[in-house]
């Protein structure tokens, strides 16, 4: 069980998880060590890779234990996410899924899709993501395995 107030997170959207951003940033900002937003800031219209590929690319030097996309349905943010060799961006929207995100796969990108889960279900999956630890094990050699191109 990881301890949250020593994490250093962040958080990037588009137009359509905007709402849900400020939302999470608004609840988890004070538990957390650190919470880097990188945009977008407003409902306007914008192409989420202009966001994600900051944040992805910090996640995959290492300056952040864990990340948080969202868009309208979470796909255009993972796979922006998923290019960076470092980055396991895995789409949840269940709490067993994000749970099961980090102990079978060890993702260290949480992506949602905001137009198709609640608020509530979002800080669910969230406070799940960024407090369950990897497994290990069995599950060691696979993940070594998903950057290993063919
Ligand atoms: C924006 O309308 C929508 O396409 C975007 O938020 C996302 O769902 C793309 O994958």
């Amino acid at each position: 069980m990881k301890d949250m107030e020593t994490l250093s997170v962040a958080i990037a959207c588009d137009h359509a998880g905007y709402e849900m951003k400020e939302e999470l940033k608004r609840v988890f900002e004070s538990r957390l060590f650190s919470l880097k937003d990188f945009g977008t800031y407003s409902t306007d219209s914008m192409d989420y890779p202009d966001t994600i590929h900051p944040m992805a690319s910090a996640i995959n030097k290492g300056q952040f234990d864990f990340g948080i996309a969202i868009c309208g349905t979470g796909n255009g943010v993972s796979m922006t996410a998923n290019k960076y060799p470092n980055v396991r961006a895995a789409l949840c929207w269940k709490d067993e899924i994000a749970k099961l995100a980090r102990q079978h796969n060890d993702a260290n990108i949480l992506s949602m899709p905001a137009r198709f889960i609640s608020q509530a279900e979002a800080e669910q999956m969230l406070e799940t993501f960024l407090t369950t630890d990897f497994e290990g094990g069995r599950h060691i050699q696979r993940v070594d395995k998903i950057s290993k191109l063919q």
